[in-house]
């Protein structure tokens, strides 16, 4: 029977795992973690993490050929093909610090391999990695060998949260980088077996090491320049009357441009594409393409930019302060069906309306109270450590209340933001929110899901990003 062990039982490691414990009855999958809470979570029925359908596929596998442990040495050492999902932070200090990815938890796996490894094996990257990573690796291996062989493959995972399970079941395309040597092409061979069981062999890609690592970081990096290109169009909508859908849908029936991936919003987040493009652009300029660096930096700088002009927008139409104003945040995860609020734009938009003073209450049905207030409190890039690694956070932020839904949210509060697309907040009754808050009442809509005709003949005062502006906001311009 073939034993695969995955190193991290994160956002990736768990999900890719659960599906393939579920696809490959008759493959062992053992996913190994630093940290116990998520493990004993792993092994409850509260997963550590919230994808639709996982919990059904993790419930008919668990205990069977599906197992969750903090026994990480014995499963290594057991295993014939090792995924690596650990954390690759953005390096806060010394060299490359702000864009470079730090390879700490990286580097520890491969020398904890190294060491209770007593047979050969194929080490798989599955965490997102700079490219040349794996050469680093094979060098840490190889010089701690013992006559073992290691052959390194690259395997990016190119699942969106939110939607994993089902990315998982049905991939676009399934990407396998590997040495072009006997040993490394028999090593691609028997990971592209374990696919085979459900993916087609035609979305099966198999590259040289290089490219797989490489692949992943541009396609992270192309998929934000669209987001950050209809961000920078809904700016020059709201300056000019035009309005930012029907644009997207002109632009988006180009069968060259595609329709996906063109809603104007508050801004990307998530826990990839930031770090993915600086670690892309610390690449280039390493290797002295200066002119190619700022291209991806300025996709980050328009994502930035998008933030604040949303919360100059709030800002400035509500007289200019929201000082000791109770603001609804409706929305705090980084996008809808998930509760994962790594990089989410929501924390750059309260922690600028809290710098005005406002007072929060926000509402996310998938966020706790405890992960917000950790978000709120933590230096920027610190989040991307394990759990028990990660700085405590003694200091609340006072400001900022939560609440149990969307309607407590609302009440008494003079603006209402919608920075999560979450299905609920398309359908609230708005005339009941209208009623419950201060007036003149605002509504910000950061994701373009709500009816603004409609709530305009309500009564509110409604910005959407990218969409024609009312009266009241054309004569309160956002400074820059
Ligand atoms: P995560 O933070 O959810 O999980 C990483 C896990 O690794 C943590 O539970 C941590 O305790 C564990 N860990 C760290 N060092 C360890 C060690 N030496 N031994 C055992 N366990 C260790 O991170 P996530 O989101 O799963 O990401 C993992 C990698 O996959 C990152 O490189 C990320 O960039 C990449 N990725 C993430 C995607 C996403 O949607 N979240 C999508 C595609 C790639």
């Amino acid at each position: 029977m073939v034993k695969i062990c995955c190193i991290g039982a994160g956002y990736v490691g768990g999900p890719t795992m659960a599906v393939i414990a579920l696809k490959c009855p008759s493959i062992e999958v053992a996913v190994v973690d630093i940290s116990v809470s998520r493990i004993n979570a792993w092994n409850s029925d509260e997963l550590p993490i919230y994808e639709p359908g996982l919990d059904e596929v993790v419930k008919q596998c668990r205990g069977k050929n599906l197992f969750f442990s903090t026994n990480v040495e014995k499963h290594v050492s057991e295993a014939d093909i090792i995924f690596v999902s650990v954390n690759t932070p953005t390096k806060t200090r010394g060299l490359g610090a702000g864009k470079a990815a730090d390879l700490t938890y990286w580097e520890s796996a491969a020398r904890m391999i190294a060491d209770v490894s007593k047979s050969d094996k194929i080490v798989v990257e599955k965490s997102t990695v700079p490219v040349k990573t794996a050469e680093a690796i094979e060098k840490i291996l190889s010089h701690n060998s013992k006559g073992i062989k290691y052959q390194i493959l690259s395997n990016p995972e190119f699942l969106a949260e939110g939607t994993a399970i089902e990315d998982l079941f049905k991939p676009d395309r399934v990407l396998i980088g590997g040495r072009d040597t006997p040993g490394g092409q028999k090593a691609i061979h028997a990971l592209r077996d374990v696919y085979a069981h459900w993916v087609p062999q035609d979305r099966i890609i198999c590259t040289n090491l290089w490219s797989a690592e490489l692949s992943k970081l541009a396609a992270n990096a192309f998929l934000a320049q669209r987001i950050s290109s209809v961000n920078a169009m809904s700016a020059l909508c709201e300056a000019t009357g035009a309005n930012v859908t029907q644009v997207s849908h002109a632009v988006g029936r180009d069968t060259r441009i595609g329709p996906k991936f063109l809603n104007a919003s508050v801004g990307f987040g998530g826990s990839c594409f930031q770090k993915d493009i600086l670690n892309l652009v610390y690449i280039c300029e390493c290797n002295g393409l200066t002119e190619v660096a700022n291209y991806w930096k300025q996709v980050i700088k328009v994502n930035d930019y998008q933030k604040s002009r949303f919360v100059n927008r709030v800002v400035s139409s509500m007289f200019n302060t929201v000082s000791g104003k109770k603001i609804a945040i409706l929305g705090f995860a980084f996008k809808k069906d998930t509760g994962d609020t790594r990089e989410t734009p929501a924390i750059d938009v309260c922690k600028g309306l809290l710098g005005d003073k406002a007072n929060l209450s926000i509402y996310d049905p998938q966020v706790t109270m405890d992960q917000i207030q950790k978000d709120l409190s933590m230096n920027k890039f610190d989040w991307d450590h394990p759990i028990h690694l990660q700085p405590m956070s003694p200091t609340t932020v006072k400001q900022v209340s939560v609440a149990w839904d969307a309607y407590e949210a609302a009440k008494d509060a003079h603006g209402l933001c919608i920075l999560t697309e979450w299905d609920e907040f398309r359908t609230l009754d708005y005339q009941k929110i209208f009623n419950s808050m201060q007036k003149p009442a605002f509504v910000f809509d950061g994701r373009n899901i709500v009816d603004v005709q409609k709530l305009r003949e309500i009564g509110f005062i409604v910005y959407s990003i990218g969409k024609p502006l009312d009266s009241w906001l054309k004569d309160m311009p956002a400074m820059a």
